[in-house]
């Protein structure tokens, strides 16, 4: 029988925690030298939302930070934070205003679009789940005629056109629409149209988020006829496969090419 003296017993004791830090250094060498990632942390507690509070509190935070990501992105985080508390309550959200004007004005992806993909992402940690979330909030945009929502007390009170804008990108989907409004880009409608469009992000964004963790959400994210015809040659697998993309119409029109 071994007997364990203390001086055995803090050897010992220095020795497996020597080992621990050295495994723990080893592991660290390890997923550093190879680039893997932590493993994933967990998705963050959700609770149901209301869709209209949801829209109010976008459109509001929209305003306040002139960013339309944030609007989006804080819309959702701050009611968890009021629901649930932390982790969400200490959540730079401020950090989101990058997405303003389609990444600090570059006129790429639309930054309502970018909170809601943000959010989801941060509820959702299931791959397949958080892109079939994604691919419905995107196709959802480019095919709905917005703005939709009728602010309570509009910061500039008009009537303004939904349009259907056939992009997810924030140039051509602005532009788009300020043709239909007959307005400039620099124009208190434009404004008031990406402040509103805000809100139909967030509520279309909570919408889709009650109903994933509802388990209701069809995962059959339909890219559309024309989509898919293209990706038949252009995708994976195609004759000409020189694509990634889930929507081209937005950007090529398929008159404009004469094919094979
Ligand atoms: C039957 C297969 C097929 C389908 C379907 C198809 N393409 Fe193509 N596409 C090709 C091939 C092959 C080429 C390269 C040969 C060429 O340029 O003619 C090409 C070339 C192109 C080009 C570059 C040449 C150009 O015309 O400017 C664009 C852009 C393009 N395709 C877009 C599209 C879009 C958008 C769609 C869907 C509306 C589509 N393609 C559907 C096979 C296809
Ligand atoms: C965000 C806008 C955008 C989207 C969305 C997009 N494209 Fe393009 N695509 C471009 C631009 C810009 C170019 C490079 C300039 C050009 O050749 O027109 C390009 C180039 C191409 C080319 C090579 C053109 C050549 O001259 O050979 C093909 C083929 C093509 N796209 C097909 C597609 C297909 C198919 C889709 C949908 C699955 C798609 N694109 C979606 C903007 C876009």
């Amino acid at each position: 029988m071994k007997i364990l003296n203390r001086r055995h017993l803090l050897q010992s004791l220095i020795m497996s925690s020597g080992a621990y830090a050295l495994g723990a250094l080893a592991a660290d060498k390890n997923s550093v030298g190879k680039g893997n990632p932590p493993p994933p942390s967990r998705s963050w507690p959700y609770v149901a939302l209301d869709l209209e509070r949801t829209a109010e509190l976008a459109y509001q935070f929209h305003d306040r930070m002139s960013s339309c990501m944030y609007g989006v992105f804080a819309s959702i985080i701050t009611q968890l934070a009021e629901k649930v508390g932390e982790p969400y309550r200490s959540f730079p959200c401020e950090m989101m205003v990058y997405g303003e004007g389609g990444v600090a004005g570059w006129g790429t992806l639309c930054g309502t679009l970018n909170g809601g993909a943000a959010a989801i992402s941060l509820l959702v940690r299931q791959e397949a789940e958080r892109k079939a979330l994604i691919d419905e909030l995107f196709l959802w945009y480019q095919n709905t005629k917005l703005p939709a929502y009728t602010p309570k007390n509009p910061f500039f009170p008009a009537d303004l056109p939904a349009v259907k804008t056939d992009s997810i990108l924030c140039h051509p989907s602005v532009s788009t629409w300020i043709k239909e409004a007959k307005v400039t880009f620099y124009s208190k409608e434009r404004k008031e149209r990406c402040t509103r469009l805000s809100a139909d992000t967030a509520a279309k964004t909570v919408e889709l988020l009650n109903a994933s963790f509802a388990g209701t959400v069809a995962k059959q994210s339909n890219l559309g006829a024309k989509t898919s015809d293209c990706l038949s040659c252009h995708g994976k697998g195609g004759v000409q496969a020189d694509v990634m993309a889930k929507s081209c119409t937005g950007c090529h029109f398929p008159a404009n090419h004469q094919h094979p």
